[in-house]
Order: structure tokens, then C-alpha cells, then sequence
């Protein structure tokens, strides 16, 4: 229908839908609020699933991509409760289960066995039932009256675009049809949940029937300990000390490059230890959980920005013994605070002259643009990520000099064996650099410069910001 006054041909209604569009009766306030909600509560819990699930997963692909797909989430769940506060809905309830089936639908989720069980769970029905759901949404609603909930459910779906294909290929890539057979009955048994709650966003008859957990049984245990896929076989390997050839004079630029492709393709344990920070610190506001998960997304960021300036080099990472030592000392040795304390510690560490800025100094200098572009990037997202840590981490101190020092004394007191582990037969901390110098050096097509390639340096007595280990460590 025209507008009897329509003016010179403009788009009515902004551009949003045309006026018959705009006349549907669409979904009234409650049952809009009720939509939502749910919508909040299955991103809420794949954020959780995602973050939960990515320090035991092996596959380095997938531990970036959990690291993402978490983002994504924590930052649909904060559109989402900024929206329900919108509609007139105070209290909001918003930590409330929107249904039982949903949380035994989410929790057999996050208990999945396998990586393969978890992946298909994830990419093929629990991310596709929010895809229609949010679809439906779009249908359904006035998108004249509701245009702040539709404007949200596209940018959803804009993001959720990406991130099932992805899921698809790695579904594709990672399982077989006899694999995927077998887990039938589980797949079913998430169907079952999904019927139960009238589907996900509760528009159906519920079934009626009642659901038996299967994996979710026993409450989900998290795992703490990193694990790593076979390209990273010496994970206990301290035997390069990036730190101090990075600082020391005697050393040019070029190489230094390498030894900072190494340390941000180490970062891969910065979200491993985040992600146990998330999953064993409830109760904060979910401010703490988007700051914190973007964070996360960074420092995966950050690891693959290292693995693409190997590749630009022509160097194989695989030559580089990405170590897990820090995550793992610090999962399975601090307390969730006391590995904020450390992080804050580090980070905060960054910021001075010797830093950050320092780093993409070497970028510049070393005539290697990608690497002075992603310490330019690196260095912008650690000042973001200092300000995290005063927002959530220095507020539960009364001084900052303190918080400080508590982060020195965690990191202090944390056991890194460095003997332990060589004599246990983990690691034999070989020094890897003369071969990745070397061949960093054939592709630049120079002779390897004698002093470079003869450093030598461990971690055995010194550590990351170049201090001391003290005997008891
Ligand atoms: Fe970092
Ligand atoms: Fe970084
Ligand atoms: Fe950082």
C-alpha cells in the first residue's frame, strides 16, 4: 500500500520495511521479553561451553576458533541484556533458567566426551536452533515497533553467518559419517530437549515428554590442564629465553622478529589460562565476563598473528617449540584470582618503555612491515587489556602498589620445574633457534650471523619479564 502521502518517491518508515510490512500485528512486549530471554540464556551458555571447553582442546584450529566464537557470544548476551532492560521488565530476571530441558539441552553439551561430539553438538544443532530461532524472530515481529530487538537479531545472525561455516568444515574435516552414526542416539537426545522446552525459543507445544540426562549426569568437571595436537611436541621446552635476546643490544633487529613471532604464537596459553579464570570465577557481573572474553579473543589473536609471520617467512612453525608451561603452572597451581593477580602483573609490565612500544619499535626497525603491524596491533590491544585488569582486577585492592605485589608474589611462587621436568624424561629443553634462525636466514638469502646463532639462553634461571627466579622456583 502507497502512502497517499508519500513525498517524491523517498522510502517510508526510514528504510526499515514498507507500510503493510509495518502493519503486521507482530509479537506484543511480554512475548517478545519471553523470546529474548531465551536467546540470552543459549548464548550465555555457549559463551560458557566455549570458553569451558577450549584449554583441553588439543587442536590449535579450534582452541582460536572456540576463542572467538566465545567472544561473539558475551558480546550478543550484553546486547541482549541491555534490549530485556529496554522493555519495561524490571526485575529482569535474567539469570533465570527459561526452561529445565534447556539446561539439561546445554549442559549435555558441555559434557560432551569428544572433541568430535562436541563439534557436531555445537555447529550442527545448537548454534542452527538459535540461527532459526533469531530467523523467526525477524519474521514474526513488527519491524517498526520492535526494530531495537531486529536490529540485534541480524548482527546475531551476521556473525553467526561465519561462524557455522566454519563449524561446518571443521565438522566436515574432523568426523567421519560411521562416527557421526554412532552418536546418534545422543544427537537425538538433544532433539528430545529441544521438543521438551517447545523448542528454542519456546514457541512450540512442548512435547510433554521427560528427558533423561546422558553426559550431563554427573556435573561437568573442567578441565584445567592444557593439552596441545601433535604439532607442538616438546610443550615443556624452556629452552629459549625470548625475552633476553629480544632486550639485548648485541642482537639485530631481523632475528628479533623471529623471537617475536615466537612470543606471540606462545600466547596460545594466555587463553588457556584466561579461559579457567572465566569458568571458575562466577557470580560477576557479565561486564566481567565480555571484558574477560574479549581479552580472550585477543590473545588468540595475538598467537595467530605469530603463526602468520612464520608463515610469511617461510619458517615452520613446527621447528618452533611452542611451551605450555605457563598455563599449565598456573591452572593447576593458582587459585583463579591469583592467576589474574599474575596476568595483571605481566600486563601492566608491558606498558613501560621496555615494553610494548619497544616491540614494534623492533617491528620498524627489523624492515619486516607485517611484524611492525602486528606489534602496533598487539601493543594497542595490551593497553586495553591494562584497563581491564584496573577495571576487574584492581578494584578488589585498595592500592594499586599492592595489587602489584601480589601479582609479583603469585608469579614468585609458582613452581616452574624446569630440572623436574627434564629429569622426568618431559623435555630435554633443546634449543631449537639455530635451526629456525637458520632457516629464517636462507630464506632471506644471508649467512647466519655467528653470535645470533650461538645464543643460548633458557628460561632455567631467568624468567619472562627478566627477573631472577628465585631458588625456591
Ligand atoms: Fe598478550
Ligand atoms: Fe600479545
Ligand atoms: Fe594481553
Amino acid at each position: 500500500m502507497n502512502s497517499p502521502s508519500a513525498y517524491r518517491n523517498l522510502p517510508p518508515l526510514a528504510g526499515i520495511c514498507s507500510l503493510d510490512e509495518a502493519m503486521k500485528p507482530g509479537l506484543s512486549v511480554e512475548q517478545c521479553v519471553a523470546r529474548l530471554k531465551r536467546y540470552h540464556y543459549a548464548f550465555k551458555r555457549l559463551h560458557e561451553i566455549f570458553v569451558a571447553r577450549l584449554t583441553a582442546e588439543p587442536i590449535y584450529e579450534l582452541k582460536m576458533a572456540f576463542s572467538l566464537h566465545a567472544h561473539i557470544c558475551a558480546e550478543h548476551v550484553a546486547a541482549l541484556r541491555k534490549r530485556v532492560g529496554e522493555m519495561r521488565e524490571p526485575p529482569l530476571g535474567l539469570e533465570e533458567i527459561p526452561d529445565p530441558n534447556l539446561e539439561i539441552f546445554f549442559d549435555e553439551i558441555l559434557a560432551a566426551p569428544t572433541t568430535e561430539e562436541l563439534i557436531v553438538a555445537l555447529y550442527a544443532k545448537a548454534v542452527p536452533a538459535l540461527q532459526a530461532a533469531l530467523e523467526n524472530h525477524l519474521c514474526e515481529t513488527n519491524p517498526l515497533a520492535d526494530h531495537p530487538s531486529v536490529r540485534l537479531c541480524r548482527f546475531a545472525l551476521l556473525d553467526f553467518a561465519n561462524l557455522l561455516k566454519y563449524g561446518a568444515q571443521a565438522i566436515t574435516s574432523l568426523t567421519d559419517a560411521k562416527r557421526r552414526a554412532a552418536n546418534q542416539t545422543w544427537i537425538g537426545l538433544l532433539d528430545e530437549c529441544l521438543a521438551a522446552a517447545g523448542g528454542l525459543d519456546g514457541t512450540q507445544t512442548p512435547s510433554g515428554n521427560s528427558v533423561t540426562r546422558q553426559h550431563s549426569a554427573k556435573p561437568f568437571q573442567f578441565d584445567a590442564r592444557p593439552r596441545r595436537d601433535e604439532r607442538f611436541p616438546d610443550p615443556y621446552n624452556m629452552g629459549v629465553n625470548a625475552e633476553v635476546f629480544l632486550y639485548d643490544e648485541k642482537f639485530p633487529p631481523e632475528p628479533k622478529t623471529l623471537m617475536m613471532f615466537y612470543k606471540r604464537l606462545r600466547e596460545i596459553d594466555v587463553p588457556e589460562m584466561m579461559a579457567s579464570i572465566i569458568t571458575e570465577t562466577p557470580g560477576k557481573p557479565w561486564d566481567y565476563y565480555r571484558d574477560m572474553t574479549r581479552q580472550l579473543w585477543d590473545e588468540a589473536r595475538h598467537a595467530m598473528m605469530g603463526e602468520v609471520g612464520f608463515t610469511q617467512l617461510g619458517v615452520d612453525w613446527r621447528k618452533v617449540m611452542i611451551n605450555f608451561t605457563w598455563s599449565l603452572a598456573l591452572n593447576t597451581q593458582l587459585k583463579p584470582i591469583e592467576r589474574h593477580a599474575v596476568l595483571y602483573f605481566i600486563e601492566q609490565g608491558l606498558m613501560p618503555k621496555n615494553g610494548k612500544r619497544f616491540e614494534w619499535e623492533v617491528g620498524l626497525a627489523s624492515h619486516n612491515p607485517l611484524s611492525a603491524l602486528f606489534q602496533d596491533y598487539d601493543w594497542a590491544d595490551e593497553v586495553l587489556h591494562a584497563k581491564i585488569g584496573r577495571d576487574w582486577y584492581l578494584k578488589e585492592f585498595s592500592d594499586a602498589k599492592s595489587a602489584v605485589q601480589y601479582g609479583d608474589a603469585c608469579w614468585s611462587r609458582i613452581l616452574m620445574g624446569w630440572k623436574q621436568w627434564r629429569d622426568d624424561g618431559l623435555t630435554q629443553h633443546r634449543n631449537w633457534w639455530p635451526d629456525v634462525y637458520r632457516a629464517a636466514c636462507e630464506r632471506w638469502g644471508v649467512t647466519p650471523d655467528p653470535k645470533v646463532l650461538a645464543y643460548a639462553t633458557t628460561y632455567e634461571t631467568v624468567r619472562a619479564d627478566l627477573k631472577a627466579i628465585s631458588a625456591s622456583a
